[in-house]
């Protein structure tokens, strides 16, 4: 498994890694799994976003990051970003935004929004020290689309 050393290599997900992503996010604290993440709901955001999610694998080709990454022409969308635990704390998670920020704004995407659970407080420092600020003003509503 990574070493804290290790470079990592990061490239564009395809929909080949959905199992070791998906075993990822399954196994990382923080990171809510639901049907929505099935392989073909997952296959659909990634042809709809082609090249703006990514993975970093370590120099055995195991995916140690992922982080999903859209947009819908007006606002981009991060989310499901999880690091393996013991990768974490070396600059991943920072590179992985900074790469899918970028590639928003080259798409002429001005902002970017993230979800995250109200409770998880890490993931709340993480992403201030990512430059985001939290919108006490707004709440997430949500039914299914079927009655
Ligand atoms: C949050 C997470 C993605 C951070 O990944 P990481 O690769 O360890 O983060 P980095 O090493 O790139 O850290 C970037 C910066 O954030 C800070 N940071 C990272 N985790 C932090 C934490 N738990 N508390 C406070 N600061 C934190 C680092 O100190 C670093 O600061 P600096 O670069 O300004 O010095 C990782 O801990 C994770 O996968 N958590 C579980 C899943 C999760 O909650 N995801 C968010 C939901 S979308």
């Amino acid at each position: 498994m990574p070493a804290a050393s290790e470079t990592f290599r990061v490239r564009p997900m395809t929909i080949d890694d959905y199992p070791a992503v998906y075993a990822l996010w399954v196994s990382t604290p923080g990171v809510g799994v639901d049907e929505t993440d099935e392989r073909d709901p997952t296959a659909r955001f990634l042809e709809r976003n082609p090249g703006l999610s990514l993975v970093a694998a370590d120099s055995d080709q195991q995916i140690v990051a992922a982080v999903l990454c859209g947009h819908d022409g007006r606002r981009g969308y991060l989310s499901h970003l999880a690091v393996d635990e013991r990768a974490r704390g070396v600059g991943l998670g920072r590179r992985l935004v900074a790469e899918c920020l970028a590639a928003l704004a080259g798409q002429g995407v001005g902002k970017c929004n993230v979800r995250i659970f109200a409770e998880n407080e890490a993931a709340a420092r993480f992403w201030e020290r990512m430059g985001y600020a939290r919108r006490a003003d707004l709440a997430v509503w949500q039914r299914t689309t079927s009655s």
